[in-house]
């Protein structure tokens, strides 16, 4: 997005910390990145890094699913390098992101990149990953988790849903399109920022083959509250209607593509070094299966949801709606949702599936 225009504020997360209370879903798929991780921290000790190594956390919301990789690389280099240079972690994210409880966290928490170390910095930029964020040839490692599959826009309507994996062929089309735009600027901009021999480890939310996300049947449910709520004419089917979420969920194909069929690719100076898909487990369904109950995996269930997803759904609610009509709406979904999650919980547990993705930039 060109600098100077307003930026999409309906992809950022559920502020006053929420989303750092109700993530350990995306806080498992980055622990499980982190061996890739640390492979990429010991590969740039070869590169040319000068007096200052610049790390960048893209995407890195509220904070606390960072502080574990990034604290990782840190102690790494600090402990294993022969040259330690001067650390500066830099999180970006979009405006709209709860900074104020990604300072809380990154300052204050014992388990910080921070914490009892020194010759490490911390800054921030508020830039969306669809534009240049750093100066070219500046970022050694950059990191991000759980980003990319958000979109810079909504390219098109789901009828009928909210979810693009069940959008139907057509509609699909220019969903799949705006993505594959995204990720050519996603990585033109990285590759442009990195330095040489510089690396990039990407924790992946994408689709299988058939371009299911995993969650379909959690989004099935959301959707059939959403239209039960029009029915009781809580909601109005124009709100309804703008409530896609601006998510695309892409297949490693997908992801490979600007490799096997384009040539920028190649001028981006950017090549896979490691590419691996997994499904995530289910730590909430878990949970509930080891001793806990339904009830109890709703609640974290409807929290790990409206963390992820209030803003872009609740972002369409009409803007003549006042304050307390927002909220009263709010609530309503966030109780059927409850009760339809306690009914079934199995039928809704998400498995997620996941790619893990190491670039290099030569
Ligand atoms: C699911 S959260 C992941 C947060 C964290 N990295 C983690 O692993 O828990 C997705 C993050 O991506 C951010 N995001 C969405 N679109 C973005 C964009 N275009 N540019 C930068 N950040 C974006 C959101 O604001 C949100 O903080």
């Amino acid at each position: 997005m060109p600098r100077g225009q307003s930026s999409p504020s309906r992809g950022h997360m559920l502020g006053h910390g929420f989303y750092n209370r109700h993530s350990q879903e995306q806080g498992l798929a980055n622990q499980l990145a982190l061996p890739l991780l640390m492979r990429a921290v010991d590969a740039l000790e070869r590169a040319p890094v000068g007096p200052e190594l610049r790390v960048a956390d893209l995407g890195s919301s509220q904070g606390r699913n960072s502080l574990l990789p990034l604290a990782s690389v840190v102690g790494r280099i600090q402990r294993r390098w022969s040259r330690v240079p001067a650390i500066s972690v830099i999180h970006t994210d979009l405006p709209g992101n709860d900074w104020t409880s990604l300072f809380n966290t990154v300052l204050t928490s014992p388990d910080s990149y921070l914490a009892g170390r020194e010759g490490v910095f911390s800054l921030a930029s508020a830039a969306s990953v669809y534009g240049p964020i750093f100066p070219a040839g500046s970022i050694a490692l950059g990191y991000s988790a759980v980003v990319e599959h958000w979109l810079s826009r909504v390219p098109g309507p789901v009828t009928g849903h909210l979810w693009s994996p069940r959008a139907g062929e057509r509609e699909r089309a220019a969903w799949a399109d705006q993505a594959r735009k995204d990720w050519r600027v996603f990585l033109t901009e990285r590759g442009r920022e990195l330095i040489q021999g510089g690396r990039m480890v990407l924790v992946l939310s994408g689709a299988d083959e058939q371009g299911l996300s995993g969650a379909e049947g959690l989004m099935d449910l959301v959707n059939r509250v959403l239209g039960d709520m029009i029915l009781a004419g809580e909601l109005t089917a124009g709100e309804y209607a703008a409530m896609a979420i601006p998510t695309y969920y892409r297949t490693r194909a997908e992801w490979l593509a600007p490799w096997n069929s384009s040539s920028w690719a190649r001028g981006t100076g950017l090549s896979v070094e490691h590419l691996e898909e997994f499904v995530l487990d289910d730590v909430y369904l878990e949970q509930c299966q080891n001793g806990g109950d339904a009830g109890a995996f709703a609640e974290d269930y409807a929290a790990f949801f409206e963390a992820a997803f209030q803003p872009a759904l609740f972002g369409a609610l009409d803007p003549k709606r006042g304050e307390e009509d927002r909220r009263q709406v709010r609530e309503l979904f966030a109780k059927r949702l409850r009760e339809g999650l306690a009914q079934d919980p199995a039928a809704c547990s998400a498995r997620w599936w996941m790619a893990i993705m190491s670039l290099v930039k030569s």
